[in-house]
């Protein structure tokens, strides 16, 4: 039975003091049953709460109800048991929480939590492979802004103004820029290309670089656009380069990420910036140039055996003509340049049919290529 408080019969010292030490062995009693903390809180309502804890029916019961003589030793008895239970209660909570430490104790021995250690996102990584392959051929790493003017994205690339193939950009522009001259209006640039004039205004040829960067465009997403992606860039300028030395350099860079099967194919294209222009082509790596997976057509190539890798070109002597004063005499020095895409090539190198799932942040996804 749980303890009640009991009205007093007689107020003589002997009941008072009965009825006081049977009060504090029933705290006591009620303290040594806690074992958490939610026993620990009813318990101190129990005992404290104003409203109808045990000290309030206490002092409701045998002081204010004590006959007049009696009062006073009543209220001195009450008194010293407010204080004995009050002790009891604040003590309970010590040797309530001795308790909680003994529950939380570790137990060293069992295994640990393993926490997952990041890995290279897959497109930085192919990023990083393409960048690793140029660095060992004596490339260097540029970069430059993502918010970039119409003079480095456009102009100085032999885009004049009006252009139709700056309508193919699909151009992302910055608002609010009108009231500035065409050339110095802000956009996210649409491709690395700027980074080839920012160099060569900061560097005197010879210069072999390559540029990888995020770069916008106005393209809906879909399984194959997304309107940020990532580019590299690459470029040579020196004296007597012709195209001789960009299809060797891209033939070796090709069979250093592909696989030294694959074979190089250039057709002829149009980029502003470069004259003449190419499409470099490689043998499908995944069917290996056949068209076919067994008896199925393989769709990355669209059976054709060939999948298209980068633009590039010899830089257009339009070009050098921006940077002329820096030793870039269109004269004396030449150059090619290439850019390719790689979020596409991540693609296809892993196999993924949607772009989209690069940028979606899907652990389960991205855990694949730790
Ligand atoms: N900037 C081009 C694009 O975004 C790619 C490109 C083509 C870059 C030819 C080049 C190049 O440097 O020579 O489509």
């Amino acid at each position: 039975m749980p303890y009640t408080v009991p009205k007093l019969n007689d107020y003589s010292q002997s009941s008072l003091a009965k009825a006081a030490s049977e009060c504090i062995a029933a705290c006591q009693a009620e303290a040594a049953q806690v074992r958490n903390d939610a026993d620990l809180k009813s318990f101190r309502d129990r005992w404290m709460a104003r409203k109808n804890g045990i000290l309030t029916q206490i002092n409701d019961l045998w002081l204010k109800g004590a006959p007049k003589d009696a009062k006073r030793e009543a209220g001195i008895r009450v008194n010293e048991l407010k204080a004995r239970i009050t002790e009891l209660v604040d003590a309970a909570h010590v040797s309530s929480s001795t308790d909680s430490l003994a529950a939380d104790a570790v137990d060293i021995t069992l295994p640990g939590i393993r926490r997952p250690i990041g890995a290279e996102h897959p497109v930085i990584k192919t990023m990083h492979e393409i960048v690793g392959v140029f660095q060992k051929l004596g490339y260097s790493v540029a970069e430059g802004p993502v918010v970039e003017t119409d003079y480095y994205n456009f102009e100085s690339l032999n885009f004049p103004p009006n252009h139709p193939a700056r309508d193919t950009q699909d151009t992302l522009f910055i608002a609010g820029q009108q009231s500035k001259p065409q050339r110095e209006r802000l956009l996210l640039r649409t491709h690395t290309s700027p980074v080839q004039i920012r160099t060569m205004e900061q560097m005197r040829p010879p210069i072999r670089i390559v540029i990888p960067g995020t770069v916008h465009r106005n393209d809906p997403p879909d399984a194959s656009h997304s309107p940020m992606f990532h580019q590299i860039e690459g470029l040579a300028v020196d004296t007597n380069i012709t195209f001789g030395d960009l299809k060797g350099t891209l033939d070796h860079a090709m069979k250093a990420l592909f696989g030294s099967n694959v074979k190089t194919h250039f057709r002829p294209s149009f980029f502003p910036f470069t004259e003449p222009s190419a499409e470099l082509y490689v043998t499908c790596f995944i069917c290996g140039g056949s068209g076919k997976r067994g008896s199925d057509p393989c769709r990355p190539c669209k059976q054709t055996g060939w999948i298209e890798v980068l633009g590039c070109g010899m830089v257009d002597p339009n070009v050098f003509e921006f940077v002329k004063d820096n030793g870039y005499d269109p004269k004396k020095v030449s150059g090619f340049a290439f850019g390719m895409g790689v979020d596409r090539l991540a693609l296809l190198k892993y196999g993924v049919d949607d772009i989209q799932l690069f940028f979606q942040g899907d652990v389960r996804f991205l855990q694949q290529f730790a």
